[in-house]
C-alpha cells in the first residue's frame, strides 16, 4: 500500500479549543505529522562563510519543532549554486556535520525536517560563490545582489553546457544523499521563486535551442531529470518539489503557466513523491484547481498572504483553512513561524502573535530577530 496517504486520526482533547483540520495529524511519505502546519523554507543567512549551519540554527529550528513538518531553508547542492552570503550548503562533510546537529536538536524537540535544495542559477555572484553564475541562457537579473562586500551589479550568467547540466543533476542527487546522512527525513527540490530550475521553466530566462529549451517539454526536462535522479538516490517518499507558477520573485516572468505546470506535474505525478508544494496558492484561482487535479499525491499549499507588509492578525489561519477546504492536504506558513516559535499553539488557542522584525530577516546574522522571538509563557493560560 502506498504510504503517500493522509490519514486523519484526530481526537480532540481538552487543550484543543477548536476542531480545525489544521490540527489533525497526517501522514506524509513515511512520516506521521502531528498537525498540518508546515514551516515554509526561509533563507536567514546565519550559516558560516563556508555554508556550515551553526549552533544558533539548531536552536532556531528546535524552537519551531511543533510544526507538523519543518522545511529547512534553501541550501546549495554545489559551490556555483550559492546565491547569497552565509547561505547553508550540503556538498561536503563539514556541511553534513553542521546540519546533523540541527536535525538532532529538532528530533530531540519532537520535530521532523526536510531540507530544501536550491541552485541559484543567475541569482548569484562571483564575489559570493567564487564562481561565475551558470544559468540556462545569458539573461542577467536586473539590478543588484547582496555579496559579502555589499550590493553589486548582477553579472551576465554563462549558459550551461549539456555537460554542466548533467553535473548539476548529479550534484542534486549527491546533496540529497548527504541530507539523509545528516538526518533529514527528505529533501524539497526548489523549482520556484526564480532560481535555476524555475529559470529553465520560463522562456523569459530560457532561450536555449537544445533539448532543454524551446518547447514546454524541453523546458520542464531539467526539473524532471533532477527529481528523478534524487528519487533514485534517496527514494520517492523522501522527495518533495516546490513550484511557484507565475510568481515574479527575482525578476521572473512566465506567460504560459497553464501549459508548463500541468506538463511538469504530468511528468512527476507517477513517481510517488512525498509532496508537491505550491507557493502563493490562491484557492479562488482556476490554476490552483488545475494543479490540484493534475497532482494525485499530497499537496502543501502556501497561502498568498499580504506581501510585503503586516501579516493578518490571525497569522494566516483563515487562509490556511480555506486552502484545506479547497483540497490542499497541508499548509505552509513562512513569516508567522519565523516570528512565533510556538505558532501551532498560538493558532490553536487564538493567542496574539509576535510582530515580525523585518530588519533582521536576512543578511544581518546573529540571534536578534532569529532565536529571540518569545514563546508564550507555558505557565499562563
Ligand atoms: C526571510 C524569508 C526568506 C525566504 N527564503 C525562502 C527560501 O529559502 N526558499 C523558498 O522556497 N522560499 C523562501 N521564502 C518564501 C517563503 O517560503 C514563503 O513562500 C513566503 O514567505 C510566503 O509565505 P508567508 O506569507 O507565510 O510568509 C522566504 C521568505 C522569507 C520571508
Amino acid at each position: 500500500m502506498s504510504t503517500n496517504t493522509l490519514v486523519p486520526t484526530h481526537t480532540p482533547t481538552e487543550t484543543d479549543r477548536t476542531d480545525s483540520p489544521l490540527f489533525r495529524p497526517a501522514r506524509l511519505g513515511g512520516l506521521r505529522l502531528a498537525n498540518r502546519l508546515v514551516m515554509a523554507p526561509m533563507t536567514r543567512n546565519r550559516a558560516s562563510a563556508t555554508g556550515v549551519p551553526e549552533a544558533i540554527t539548531a536552536t532556531y529550528y528546535a524552537q519551531r519543532a511543533s510544526a507538523g513538518l519543518i522545511i529547512a531553508e534553501a541550501t546549495t547542492p554545489n559551490a556555483v549554486g550559492a546565491t547569497y552570503p552565509n547561505i547553508p550548503a550540503i556538498h561536503d562533510d563539514s556541511h553534513v556535520a553542521g546540519w546533523r546537529t540541527v536535525t538532532e536538536a529538532v528530533r530531540a524537540a519532537g520535530g521532523q525536517m526536510f531540507l530544501q535544495l536550491q541552485h541559484g542559477g543567475r541569482v548569484g555572484h562571483p564575489e559570493t560563490s567564487g564562481h561565475h553564475p551558470l544559468a540556462p541562457s545569458p539573461v542577467p537579473m536586473p539590478g543588484t545582489i547582496v555579496t559579502p562586500s555589499g550590493h553589486r551589479e548582477n553579472v551576465v550568467p554563462r549558459a550551461m553546457t549539456e555537460q554542466e547540466i548533467g553535473a548539476t543533476v548529479a550534484d542534486f542527487a549527491a546533496a540529497a544523499r548527504r541530507a539523509v546522512d545528516a538526518g533529514f527525513a527528505g529533501v524539497e527540490i526548489h523549482a520556484a521563486n526564480g532560481y535555476l530550475l524555475h529559470q529553465f521553466l520560463s522562456r523569459h530566462t530560457n532561450h536555449r535551442t537544445d533539448g532543454y529549451g524551446g518547447s514546454v517539454a524541453n523546458r520542464v526536462r531539467l526539473t524532471v531529470e533532477v527529481v528523478r535522479a534524487v528519487v533514485e538516490a534517496i527514494g520517492a517518499e523522501r522527495v518533495g518539489v516546490r513550484v511557484a507558477p507565475g510568481v515574479t520573485a527575482n525578476a521572473m516572468a512566465e506567460d504560459d503557466v497553464e501549459d508548463v505546470y500541468p506538463a511538469l506535474l504530468g511528468a512527476l505525478d507517477g513517481l510517488g513523491l512525498a509532496y508537491l508544494h505550491v507557493v502563493f496558492a490562491d484557492p479562488d484561482q482556476p490554476l490552483f484547481r488545475t494543479l490540484r487535479e493534475a497532482w494525485s499525491g499530497p499537496l502543501i499549499a502556501n497561502p498568498a498572504l499580504p506581501w510585503p507588509g503586516p501579516l493578518p492578525a490571525d497569522g494566516g489561519r483563515d487562509a490556511a483553512e480555506r486552502l484545506l477546504d479547497a483540497g490542499a492536504d497541508l499548509v505552509s506558513l513562512g513569516r508567522s513561524f519565523l516570528a512565533n516559535p510556538d505558532l501551532v499553539t498560538r493558532l490553536r488557542t487564538g493567542a496574539p502573535l509576535n510582530p515580525i522584525r523585518d530588519a533582521h530577516l536576512m543578511y544581518v546574522g546573529g540571534e536578534t530577530g532569529y532565536t529571540d522571538y518569545p514563546a508564550l509563557d507555558p505557565t499562563l493560560g
